[in-house]
């Protein structure tokens, strides 16, 4: 067993306790506890406890691990060995009952970017699709036994999926961008979880995508997941506040970031 094949064997048993719990929760019935940093961007009890609870487990088996997660913040460890996790991504489709939201978990080696960390394991599991999407470094990105492997050709044109920051006054900027990107596209997906998003390119049922400002926890996992699936994820400072996130094979990433740096 290397580092890569223990880290992602507790990640991913993490995540499916993870997402039994925020199921249960959604089953129960599902109550906003407050808004963060604007009145669209919630958080429900649910994000909280599944947090609670994917730290408690990680910091049981691995107590000398940092660990950064969305809702309760960072602490640093010694191991040099760091978890980034989002406990429900994808909280608002969570919170009006749709399936398209996942437990986010990825350790990762180095800082706390993607240009600086080296991304060892990751999981996103979305637990009402009952799909599970991993990858190791070096061992391929799986969805259940299946490797996947990003898209090479698209003849119709490149199906894309992005996303909208939750304060409006990015909103502007964000359509722009998404039209400057869509004459190479067949058509445009906004599917409400940065983490499904990416594991989708990983495994082909996207050709690309790409979304502004962006958090370590919405892209840690999934991030690892295009890489080791073939595909390219840069992150790119076109705008210097609001990092944008692009991914897809070598040639769609590529295209997309030239497209958005007109
Ligand atoms: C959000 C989702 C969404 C993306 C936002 C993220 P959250 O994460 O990934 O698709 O557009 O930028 O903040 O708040 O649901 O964990
Ligand atoms: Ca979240």
């Amino acid at each position: 067993m290397t580092l890569e094949t223990d880290l992602l064997t507790l990640a991913r048993e993490i995540a499916l306790e993870a997402g039994e719990l925020a199921l249960r929760r959604r089953t129960e019935g599902v109550a906003i506890a407050a808004s963060k940093s604007s009145i669209a961007d919630i958080v429900t009890e649910a994000d909280r406890e599944v947090e609670d609870l994917i730290r408690r487990r990680l910091t049981a088996e691995r107590p000398e691990d940092g660990f950064l997660g969305e809702e309760s913040g960072e602490a640093d460890g010694t191991s040099g060995v760091t978890w980034v996790v989002d406990p429900i991504d994808g909280t608002v489709n969570y919170a009006y009952g749709m399936p398209t939201y996942a437990v986010s978990i990825a350790a990762v080696e180095g800082g706390d970017a993607l240009e600086s960390w080296t991304a060892l394991a990751g999981v996103v599991h979305a637990p009402a699709l009952r799909e599970t999407f991993t990858a190791s470094r070096g061992g391929g990105a799986h969805l259940g036994s299946q490797r996947l492997a990003v898209t090479n050709s698209t003849p119709a044109g490149a199906l894309l999926a992005s996303g909208f920051g939750y304060d409006p006054s990015t909103h502007e900027g964000d359509l722009l961008n998404v039209a400057k990107v869509m004459p190479m596209a067949r058509d445009l997906r906004r599917g409400g979880a940065a983490s499904l998003d990416l594991a989708f390119v990983a495994a082909g049922r996207l050709d690309g995508y790409f979304e502004r400002g962006l958090k370590p926890w919405d892209y840690a996992a999934g991030a690892l997941a295009v890489a080791e699936a073939g595909g390219e994820v840069v992150r790119s400072l076109l705008d210097t506040s609001r990092p944008m996130i692009v991914a897809g094979s070598s040639v769609v990433a590529r295209e997309i970031h030239a497209r958005l740096a007109r």
